[in-house]
């Protein structure tokens, strides 16, 4: 992430070649290649650029090629029919092998040489993970013994870089985390390990910082003065569709909130970091998140409620229950909606709640922040018709609809003196126009450069585990009679409702 006043052009980043283990998989075809053809339309990928895919799948280079042309036309919208073509196709190459056998690697190794020789570059190398995580570790212990990574490689004067993207899930708890972290950083460096989380690849979520710390106002009031409490919202309208293998096994917790909802909380109520510097900012975010006040079980009783979906309508169709899908099992313990009540135990946040809730099979998509500042002091509008001052609130709109509002009371016209919320706000595309980005791009701009700001560190991944262990744990050991127990379409169990109302909040309903 590269701030910048006004419109910098951006520069190519250093020639290198990019290995994608699970070339032939969903991620590669939705997300990785579109961003790839987007970067290279926007002049942002090195002059000379390579894609190696690695699968089982039994194609050789040219199969692979035509697939990749057929998928690009496929996603994308308006594309130039010959871009991918022209830009790529003596590029792109594929080698079909086993993960886990060493004579990938050693083929793998004389491909890169070829590569490099044929192209008269540097042998600069990103290894994207695109592949399930129990073959995280494999593959890095598979490319340190063939010599394709070095720990340290990156301080050696004049070597080619070798950098390893690891895709999501990043372990299932504070002691797989762990392992994975210690099994990574004993083959590389931290700074050539990069832990992606898609989230920070939005546009929006990259503008919290900008919004937070390149404008004056907002920061005095950032803090217990004047806020009386967040609410971060990320609702799917979508089920657990065809990833019931993964989901019963994760779960709404695991699955969005160490990772996602703690990226923005991290963002919302970090310290002002001393420069956009990668450490300076992963620092304060690793910070904010060890400042999370711990659960005993009974806080987990008390602040932490879980939800599952039976049958119901989103949008007017009919959803089956949860335990229906897929590779679920039939009297599954899964959640598939999750709220939190938590504090944050610093000067800026003490006492003041953090309301967090996600959930599948939801009536409306929606990721959002709402900061709710406390209410004006004293109301000299007592003698007078005022019915009732509802308090500031700005909302952060994460998706859809990216932007900002700002509400707050204005006198409606007239002889009394009513009031009415109105709102100040900012729509991201009626003011820089719709952008195709899909949210990789940035990431692998970055990656490329070797920038690793909006990527997370191995001490953000540990702390976002162990400030919801103790939620695992009890839930881990208790079973949830009720499940299902929220109508898909509808905003979660009752007591979600109930974790702010007994404290005489309400979630937004926007
Ligand atoms: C993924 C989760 O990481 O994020 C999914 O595994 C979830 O379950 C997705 O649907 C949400 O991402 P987005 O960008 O659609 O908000």
């Amino acid at each position: 992430m590269t701030p910048s006043s006004s419109t910098t052009a951006v520069t190519p980043p250093d020639d290198c070649v990019m290995v994608i283990f699970g070339a032939s998989g969903d991620l590669a075809k939705r997300l990785l290649l579109p961003a790839i053809h987007n970067l290279a339309r926007n002049s942002a990928l090195p002059n000379n650029f390579a894609i190696v895919g690695v699968a089982k799948d039994e194609f050789d280079s040219p199969g692979f090629r035509a697939q990749l042309v057929r998928e690009i036309k496929e996603i994308e919208s308006d594309p130039d029919p010959d871009y991918w073509k022209t830009a790529f196709d003596n590029g792109v190459h594929y080698l079909a092998g086993d993960f886990e056998d060493e004579n990938t690697y050693q083929r793998l190794k004389a491909c890169l040489d070829k590569i490099a020789n044929e192209r008269q570059m540097k042998s600069n190398c990103i290894f994207y993970l695109a592949v399930p995580p129990s073959l995280f570790g494999t593959i890095v212990e598979h490319l340190s013994r063939a010599e394709l990574v070095k720990k340290d490689a990156d301080g050696e004067q004049d070597a080619p870089w070798r950098r390893v993207i690891v895709e999501k899930p990043f372990g299932h708890d504070v002691e797989s985390a762990n392992a994975l972290n210690r099994k990574l950083q004993g083959l590389l460096d931290e700074s050539q390990i990069y832990r992606i989380d898609h989230y920070l690849g939005k546009e929006t979520v990259q503008n919290i910082l900008v919004f937070r710390f390149a404008n004056g106002i907002f920061e005095p009031l950032w803090n217990r003065r004047y806020i009386d409490h967040v609410q971060i919202t990320v609702s799917e309208t979508v089920g657990v569709e065809h990833r019931g293998l993964y989901y019963d096994r994760a779960g709404a917790l695991r699955d969005m909130v160490p990772n996602h909802i703690f990226q923005l909380l991290a963002l919302i109520g970090m310290e002002a970091p001393a420069s956009f510097h990668a450490d300076a900012v992963r620092d304060e975010k690793a910070k904010l998140l060890r400042a999370i006040r711990p659960m005993a079980e009974a806080d987990v009783r008390r602040n932490a409620v879980r939800g599952q979906y039976g049958a119901g309508s989103v949008n007017g169709n009919a959803v089956s229950t949860y335990r229906s899908a897929p590779h679920v099992s039939e009297d599954s313990m899964t959640e598939t909606f999750v709220a939190l009540r938590m504090f944050i135990d610093n000067w800026r946040w003490a006492d003041v709640p953090f309301y967090i809730r996600t959930g599948k099979s939801m009536p409306k998509r929606l990721t959002e922040i709402a900061i709710q500042f406390r209410r004006a002091p004293f109301l000299p509008f007592r003698e007078t018709a005022v019915e009732q001052m509802r308090p500031n609130q700005l909302v952060i709109r994460i998706q859809p609809n990216e932007g900002i509002s700002l509400q707050f009371e204005a006198k409606r016209p007239g002889i009394l003196v009513n009031t009415d919320s109105v709102d100040m706000d900012f729509c991201y595309d009626e003011y820089f126009g719709s952008n195709a980005f899909i949210g990789y791009e940035t990431l692998l701009y970055d990656c490329m450069i070797g920038d690793p700001t909006l990527f997370q560190r191995a001490d953000f991944v540990e702390a976002g585990w162990r400030a919801i262990e103790p939620i695992l744990n009890v839930w881990g050991a208790t079973t949830n009679e009720d499940f299902p127990n929220y109508a898909a379409g509808s905003w979660g169990p009752d007591e979600a409702g109930q974790l702010m109302s007994r404290d005489g909040r309400y979630w937004r309903t926007s």
